[in-house]
């Protein structure tokens, strides 16, 4: 049994909040009844009608996208820009694992999986993002410090995390930095930069957990192997 917000969050349909909106408006039937009570507990086989749509057993899918710049990390957009999943070519209601920003480009998943979802967004589960930034000025060893013992940003110190200096181009005044986080707060990487000074110029995400870009260029995407499902299931469920 489970709680029917989750059920329809976890279909992929909406997000739990909006699932609990469309439960309290009367918008959601279970086997043909109305149900407007949050937290009421639904049986795998019991029907879910929301807003006139069952709610189909849809098999699991996963991708693995190498998000290119000017796409939004989201399902719709409201200002009709391109989203992440008009580039993928399922009929699926899938949706991005994370977001990242319109100019940021790199790795990204997406699911109609919400347990697969959750499990690789909770942030218990300090899931690594390695990302790689190129910011206006010169990096030294000291800003290397700050950014692994963590920043203060929107009030909140973020927690420690691992940064190489790679590259400085002298006559660009640019520095190329990794960065490594398991958190995933807004804008994070961008903020963490901005906290000590600089301007990210260029941001690319080069890794989730064990997901990298190899084989990929921007814009292009693959399915995961059974194999990797399995392999983030039984690293990060606990
Ligand atoms: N941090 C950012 O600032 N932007 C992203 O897109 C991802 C992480």
């Amino acid at each position: 049994m489970e709680r029917l917000q989750k059920v329809i969050a976890n279909s992929g349909y909406t997000s739990r909040r909006k699932a609990e909106d469309l439960i309290e408006k009367g918008k959601v039937k279970v086997n043909g009844q109305v149900v407007s009570e949050l937290g009421t507990k639904v049986k795998p086989n019991d029907v879910i009608e929301v807003e006139g749509v069952e709610l189909s057993k849809e098999e699991k899918e996963y991708y693995l996208l190498y998000k290119p710049r000017g796409v939004i990390s989201s399902t719709d957009d409201d200002k009709g820009r391109k989203t992440v999943v008009e580039l993928i070519n399922t009929r699926s209601r899938i949706y991005p694992i994370g977001r990242l920003d319109y100019d940021t480009t790199g790795v990204l998943l997406l699911t109609n999986d919400g347990d697969f979802a959750n499990m690789l967004m909770h942030p218990s589960n300090r899931v690594e993002k390695v990302y790689f930034v190129k910011v206006e000025g010169i990096i030294k060893g000291e800003h290397i410090r700050m950014l692994e013992k963590g920043v203060v940003i929107d009030g909140v110190k973020t927690s420690k995390a691992k940064a190489k200096l790679k590259r400085i181009d002298k006559k660009q005044k640019t520095s190329y930095v990794e960065l490594v986080i398991h958190e995933g707060r807004n804008h994070q990487v961008k903020k963490m930069f901005e906290a000590i000074g600089f301007e990210v110029l260029k941001l690319s995400r080069e890794r989730v957990a064990f997901f990298t870009l190899d084989g990929l260029t921007s814009g292009e995407y693959r399915t995961l192997k059974p194999k990797e499902v399995k392999q983030a299931f039984s690293l990060f469920e606990k």
